[in-house]
């Protein structure tokens, strides 16, 4: 039916018209990219517009579709495509706070409700999941991802499909997601973002790959070509990754869009003028051009001239009217357009409740000396920080058509959690002081003022606050536009000015509680060492500050494990769970010269990947296993015992790590390879139980044959990636 509609259709368009499908503009309220689109309107009347972004509303998309409608001469509707990367107007914590709940099901729900607000206020396309494996934190868009582990960034790039997407695009609440940013986008140099990426494929199919290619079996709609170079051809002009790889080898069947002006940066990458790398990346597989015009201005005339066939422009066109028509947008242009939903559905007291939920399972208690938490709730606390009592950065970067002014601070949901707190607050320093940050923050619209206060007189009234209480929570990080696209940073401390606010009140000799708010991994050496305690909370969104709250008081105990490392300095950047062993591994204690090691820091990080404490704790048995060879079609079992041994009910994310110890190939020192988030009761036991089977055990070898060897493995069980307990087993003997 659907090749029917699309055949006839498509025999009575023009070249032009066809061309028009491929075309993207941005217009409206929000600018993620260089440049504007001009002359809208027009274009979309001619025929010449396949979608727009930027742009939401009922109203605002009904009077862009009427133009459709009523003045293009073959009314092929538009979609409307938008940056709804953690929430639509009910924020969620940024994606790498999502990830680190390790709760699928919250994650899907956070998709569900961005979906729903989303097609609820017209829009039918957003430009989610971002999969990116990023293991730098001065990348400043390892705040859109997952972290660094290919097993959970899959399996969460597959809940958020299913959430944006539901069981059927038809469904009116079902929008197409779009898996970005294909691909190897978080792999940049030096973290400096646009850069380019260099890798060999084993690394590529092994540890960056599996997350699109889990989104694309899930059945992700689109996928947007990334910004970089790899291994030599840009993304969006690169056929191998663009038609072989997705098309051919994964059997992706939906359309490629170009990131922001994607085509035309093939210029500046050195591919050629916007002719020709216009038709390079047509051909290479991109079918629509975002912003960039390359292909509504040029491809024309490159048919003319034999750089590209009528086949290529027919097949790009066939997929977005594909796109349109599983959408139902031919049955129904307006489908999108329903101001009653739009009333009723958007910021909602669920989806607020939701979002509290899911803010608060995304929280990470890093240390907590003596107990400190939770706050006993009449606590004498001092509150200090620019943080402390700001609502403008809780929804943090990419937050979409989120409004800062409707987000919860942490002032605010004290005072919800715990009216009996007897609170003295202090500012304490200012959010950003460095010069340069400054400078570039404001000019891209932060708008961030220095206080009138001199640093000083901040610090010294924070001082006195902490010497009246007993206590203080102070709430340093970044501010939310240090996080996102284009804010790569070479020095990941907190700012000077927060750090000297935070010495000085730790001098008072308070026991100092540091909240943290930022979108990277932070280098927090000296405040690991000195300070009591450290909750890490992201940019938790819309109901950030009751979530918080929540925590400090224990009305919530927190369970959040990091998904990407906290390195000790920028130095040991890319520092990764996953690495390789080489031939000289260091073990960490000896002395000796000639090992693979740093002479002036540990090899260690900070926090390792899926680190987090808990109010409680917990103790885990030695792993017992069934049997201890797992054989084709037969696979083992490995259980544990979990105890809750503290004093309050607390939910543990049981790890199951896995080490191929000899292979054709080298292979990690340990891979994630299964996770369990489980409730205790205070003084409960559970019996953790995975199945370890042939598929767990495969991997891309040097022929790129994705296959388990023989061999003997060592498993490892626990709370983190390094507090484990190992056992092991053998595969085909
Ligand atoms: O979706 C984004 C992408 O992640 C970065 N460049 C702009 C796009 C559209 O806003």
């Amino acid at each position: 039916k659907i090749n029917t509609f699309i055949n006839s259709l498509m025999s009575k368009m023009t070249v032009d018209e066809k061309i028009g499908q491929l075309n993207l503009p941005a217009v409206g309220f929000d600018v993620t990219g260089p440049v504007l689109s001009e002359g809208v309107d027009e274009k979309i009347e001619k025929g010449l517009v396949g979608g727009v972004f930027n742009t939401f509303t009922p109203q605002a998309v009904e009077k862009l579709q009427k133009l459709v409608m009523t003045k293009s001469r073959l009314k092929i509707p538009l979609l409307f495509g938008y940056d709804v990367i953690h929430g639509h107007k009910t924020i969620f914590p940024i994606p790498l706070g999502l990830s680190t709940s390790w709760d699928l099901d919250l994650i899907e729900k956070s998709a569900r409700i961005a979906a729903r607000e989303a097609s609820a206020d017209g829009l039918n396309w957003t430009f989610s999941p971002m999969v990116d494996i990023a293991r730098d934190p001065r990348w400043g868009r390892i705040a859109e991802g997952s972290g660094e582990d290919p097993y959970l960034g899959s399996l969460i790039g597959v809940a958020m499909v299913k959430g944006y997407q539901t069981s059927s695009l038809s469904n009116k609440d079902a929008i197409l997601a779009c898996i970005k940013h294909f691909a190897l986008y978080g792999a940049a140099e030096a973290g400096r973002d646009y850069n380019t990426t260099d890798m060999s494929l084993i690394k590529m199919y092994n540890e960056y790959l599996p997350p699109y290619k889990a989104a694309v079996d899930a059945g992700a709609a689109s996928v947007m070509a990334s910004f970089n170079d790899i291994n030599g051809t840009p993304a969006t002009a690169n056929r191998w990754l663009l038609t072989d790889l997705l098309r051919s080898n994964w059997g992706f069947k939906g359309f490629v869009v170009s990131d922001y002006t994607g085509i035309n940066e093939l210029v500046p990458h050195g591919l050629g003028d916007l002719k020709t790398v216009s038709a390079k990346a047509l051909a290479a597989g991109t079918d629509m051009d975002m912003v960039g015009e390359g292909f509504l201005t040029t491809l024309k005339q490159s048919l003319q001239d034999k750089k590209i066939t009528m086949q290529m422009i027919d097949l790009a066109c066939r997929r977005m009217l594909e796109a349109k028509y599983k959408l139902g947008l031919f049955a129904d242009p307006y489908k999108y357009v329903n101001e009653e939903r739009a009333k009723t559905e958007i910021l909602s007291q669920q989806n607020r409740f939701d979002a509290k939920n899911i803010a608060e399972a995304s929280m990470v208690l890093l240390k907590n000396d003596n107990q400190v938490l939770p706050l006993q709730k009449k606590a004498k606390i001092a509150l200090i920080g620019p943080l402390a009592d700001d609502k403008r950065n809780m929804i943090g970067n990419w937050s979409a058509a989120g409004d800062w002014k409707k987000a919860i601070g942490v002032m605010e949901g004290l005072k919800n959690a715990a009216p009996d707190l007897d609170i003295t607050y202090a500012k304490g320093a200012n959010l950003v002081d460095d010069a340069a940050i400054l400078k570039q923050l404001n000019a891209n619209g932060a708008d961030i003022a220095a206080d009138e206060k001199s640093a000083d007189k901040l610090i010294s009234e924070a001082v006195s606050a902490a010497n009246k209480s007993d206590i203080a929570v102070v709430v340093l990080g970044e501010s939310a536009l240090m996080g996102g696209e284009a804010t790569s940073r070479t020095n990941l401390d907190l700012l000077p000015n927060q750090k000297a606010l935070l010495k000085a009140v730790n001098a008072t000799g308070k026991p100092v509680v540091l909240v943290l708010m930022n979108s990277r991994p932070l280098t927090l050496e000296w405040e690991d060492a000195n300070v009591t305690a450290i909750l890490e909370t992201w940019f938790g969104g819309t109901e950030a500050g009751n979530a918080i709250a929540d925590i400090l008081v224990g009305n919530y105990n927190p369970a959040g494990k990091l998904t990407s490392t906290f390195p000790r300095s920028v130095g040991q950047i890319p520092i990764y769970y996953n690495h390789k062993n080489t031939g000289r591994p260091y073990d960490g204690i000896s002395n000796e010269k000639y090992k693979s090691r740093y002479i002036d820091s540990s090899n260690d990080p900070l926090y390792p990947f899926g680190y987090g404490l808990s109010y409680t704790s917990f103790q885990y048995s030695a792993p017992q296993l069934n049997k201890t060879a797992v054989k084709a079609g037969q696979p083992i079992q490995v259980s544990v015992d979990v105890q809750n041994t503290g004093k309050y009910d607390g939910q543990e994310v049981v790890q199951l790590y896995i080490q191929d110890i000899y292979g054709s190939i080298t292979r990690p020192v340990k891979e994630l390879k299964g996770f369990q988030k489980i409730f205790l009761k205070k003084g409960e036991s559970k019996h953790v139980t995975f199945t370890i089977d042939e598929q767990m055990l495969k991997f891309f070898n040097a022929d790129l044959k994705f296959a388990a060897e023989p061999g003997d493995f060592n498993l490892f069980i626990g709370s983190n990636s390094r507090d484990v307990k190992a056992a092991s087993f053998s595969f085909g003997r």
